[in-house]
């Protein structure tokens, strides 16, 4: 199963959800992210997020930002969206039904109700913010690996 995160910049809450996720899934689970814009393409994750997941002994700093392509539509099973308005960036780069299928909010696949099943962006805020994103994101992908292993 190969599965890809994505918020805006793919430097705040698609690099914590990875790494999150992937601390949680046996091994042979593919998980990745990225952005639906190439502004910080390159760059390691913002340092306030870095700092959270470290809290949390979780290592996210050698992710590097990159733009979602659509080559990601073929390579993934299941691309998870942080808000509604990346959602629709996504959906209108999905070829046909096949890729629009793979598309959903993180949030309402992980059934963690409230604010429209949007993770919100953390980048204007403090480091609160980014401790709220955590928890958020650690709740849901507890309730997504539930999910994808409880039948395997
Ligand atoms: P992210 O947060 O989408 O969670 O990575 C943001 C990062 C950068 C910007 C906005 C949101 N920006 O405008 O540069």
């Amino acid at each position: 199963m190969k599965i890809l995160m994505v918020c805006l910049g793919n430097i705040c809450r698609s690099p914590l959800a990875e790494g999150i996720l992937k601390s949680k899934l046996p091994q042979d689970f593919i998980i990745d992210s990225a952005g639906t814009i190439s502004l910080h393409e390159g760059e390691n994750p913002d340092k306030r997020a870095v700092a959270t997941a470290k809290n949390h002994s979780v290592d996210i700093s050698k992710q590097r930002s990159r733009p979602i392509t659509t080559k990601d539509f073929e390579v993934f099973d299941k691309i998870y969206c942080m808000d509604l308005s990346v959602m629709e960036d996504v959906i209108s780069l999905a070829k046909d039904d096949i890729h629009r299928e793979k598309v959903s909010l993180f949030l309402e696949e992980a059934m963690i109700p409230g604010n429209n099943y949007e993770v919100f962006d953390p980048y204007w805020s403090e480091m609160d913010g980014f401790e709220r994103v955590y928890k958020l994101l650690d709740e849901a992908s507890e309730n997504i690996k539930i999910k994808l292993t409880s039948n395997s």
